[in-house]
């Protein structure tokens, strides 16, 4: 009987048997009908070891361990099916296996043979599991990144955005995927430009562009400035997306600020130090023969008769002389190198005792004096005369900077984060040009007419806070006034110890 079946199929054996992948025949009852050539090489195996038993003694030796073996569908339902699965082989290799069920219908319609087919698909699963886990690595990777990571495609849709990007410009990537197109993620024009450059071979390109600086727009519409790394991705020599990389460079150009304000420092101390010595030398020098000028002027004035043609002229000599002297005087003040005595005062109290001493000038007839003072004590220590004369200059070119009416306000606080007391004198003045805020410290500057300003007051100003371990600064001016900030170091001190 069997042998009967054997030759009515033997010309589909034949064919069968070139088949490249192994195969089986099987009848309906799963016992084996036949196999072809490569299935018994693969499975190292004799036909009359195959022929009669069922796939699964001839695969497990044992009963089939599949629960979902599509082998009973294909007989109910008369139709091809497939299953990928892991096997373990019997000599104990690991393999993936994609199994294929056809079922040959006979003249009923009903399932006659099922033929068995196996491809071992172990190379491609390894390599899907390799690439799936490369895949979780980069995503990892880009998701772990400290660094900020957007990709857009070439119609300018958003398609990934890191966690430190989503923080940087204020989207979540969803938001972004959804509502923008990559462009809206920098100021206008900017976009542009960058895409631009990446075509250019200029910039490390085409397809390249590194480390940019430039500008990009976050969800409050707020200009942040970032490096950007920016490249191309090409599919069959076509532009199909494009990634950039951000680093965000506030913190950079704050220190980088710092630093500048630092150096510009140095250079003003460095200056004032040397000013003090050469100031010391000269001032000398010309206070003898001053106070000759001075003193012959004197006797001319007395000796001449009250409308002599000439007596406006002596007036004059004598009152630049006079001014001459002060200066002088000034800088021997200023280049004396006496440690500064140091007390603990109130900074208020160093306020009121200075303006109770410039008060009355006429200067101040125009001005309105507001003081916002702190309640608290704000104890400083410093050289309490010193500290005046500082305060004293500062409000006094705070008025000389009032054209007509105006107000200066006087404003102390604690400053927390850097701890140090401040005083703000600020005015309603004029302001200070932006090519002119560079030099007001400098000695012998002056925007004030010829016998108005020395140039004097701000550098000894300067130094002498210096010489206090405090700063001093213009925090803001603009053509409707300045403010002026004066840092001194605080102590930290029970109340009842402070000296008045
Ligand atoms: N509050 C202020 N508003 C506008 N300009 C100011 C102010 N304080 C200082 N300046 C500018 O700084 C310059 C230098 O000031 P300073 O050293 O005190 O010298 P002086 O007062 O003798 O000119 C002034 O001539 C003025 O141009
Ligand atoms: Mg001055």
């Amino acid at each position: 009987m069997e042998k009967k079946i054997y030759n009515e199929i033997d010309w589909r054996i034949r064919i069968f048997d070139s088949l490249s992948f192994p195969t089986l025949i099987l009848k309906p009852d799963q016992v084996v009908l036949t196999a072809n050539t490569i299935f018994l090489e693969k499975f190292n195996t004799e036909l009359d070891q195959v022929i009669g038993k069922t796939c699964f003694e001839v695969f497990y030796h044992d009963k089939c361990p599949h629960k979902n073996c599509p082998f009973i569908k294909v007989l109910e339902q008369k139709k091809g099916q497939s299953i990928i699965r892991r096997v373990t082989t019997l000599t104990g290799k690991h393999l993936w296996e994609d199994r294929f069920f056809s079922p040959i219908l006979d003249d009923n319609g009903d399932v006659a043979y099922i033929i068995e087919s196996v491809r071992d698909i172990t190379r491609m699963k390894n390599l899907e599991i390799a690439l799936r886990e490369t895949e979780a690595f980069l995503e990892k990777a880009i998701s772990g990144s400290p660094i900020a990571i957007v990709a857009a495609d070439r119609y300018g849709n958003i398609l990934l955005m890191n966690p430190v990007a989503e923080k940087l410009f204020g989207y979540s990537f969803n938001e972004a995927a959804r509502t923008l197109e990559v462009k809206q993620l920098y100021p206008d024009g900017i976009a542009v430009a960058i895409m631009e450059k990446l075509r250019n071979k200029k910039y490390g390109g085409p397809g390249k562009l590194s480390a940019t600086r430039t500008t990009i727009l976050n969800a409050e519409d707020k200009e942040i400035p970032v490096e950007i790394n920016a490249s191309l991705l090409y599919e069959d020599g076509e532009e199909v997306a494009s990634i950039g990389i951000y680093t965000d460079l506030r913190d950079k150009i704050a220190a980088e600020k710092k630093l500048k304000e630092t150096q510009n420092q140095i250079v003003q101390s460095e200056k004032m130090a040397s000013l003090g010595k050469l100031a010391a030398g000269v001032a000398h020098e010309i206070n003898n023969p001053l106070t000759g000028i001075l003193l012959y002027a004197n006797l001319i004035r007395e000796n001449i008769e009250e409308n002599h043609p000439q007596l406006k002229n002596l007036q004059y000599v004598l009152e630049d002389t006079e001014r001459c002297r002060d200066i002088v005087k000034n800088l021997l003040a200023y280049s004396r190198q006496t440690t500064p005595t140091r007390e603990i005062c109130p900074i208020n109290t160093l306020i009121e005792k200075s303006l109770s001493l410039i008060r009355d000038q006429k200067l101040f007839l125009k001005i309105n004096v507001v003081k916002k003072l702190s309640e608290e004590k704000l104890p400083v220590h410093v050289d309490k005369n010193q500290i005046s004369q500082v305060i004293i200059n500062l409000i006094i070119n705070a008025a000389d900077a009032i054209d007509k009416q105006g107000t200066i306000t006087l404003r102390t606080y604690l400053d927390k984060n850097t701890q140090m007391i401040c005083l703000e004198v600020e005015d309603s003045g004029s302001g200070i040009k932006k090519e002119n805020a560079a030099r007001i410290f400098d000695p012998f500057f002056t925007t004030k007419d010829h016998g108005k300003g020395t140039g004097l007051g701000l550098s000894i100003a300067y130094g002498i806070v210096k010489e206090n371990s405090g700063n001093i600064s213009i925090k803001k001016t603009d053509p409707h006034g300045t403010i002026f900030l004066l840092e001194l170091p605080t102590v930290n001190l029970r109340s009842e110890d402070l000296i008045y």
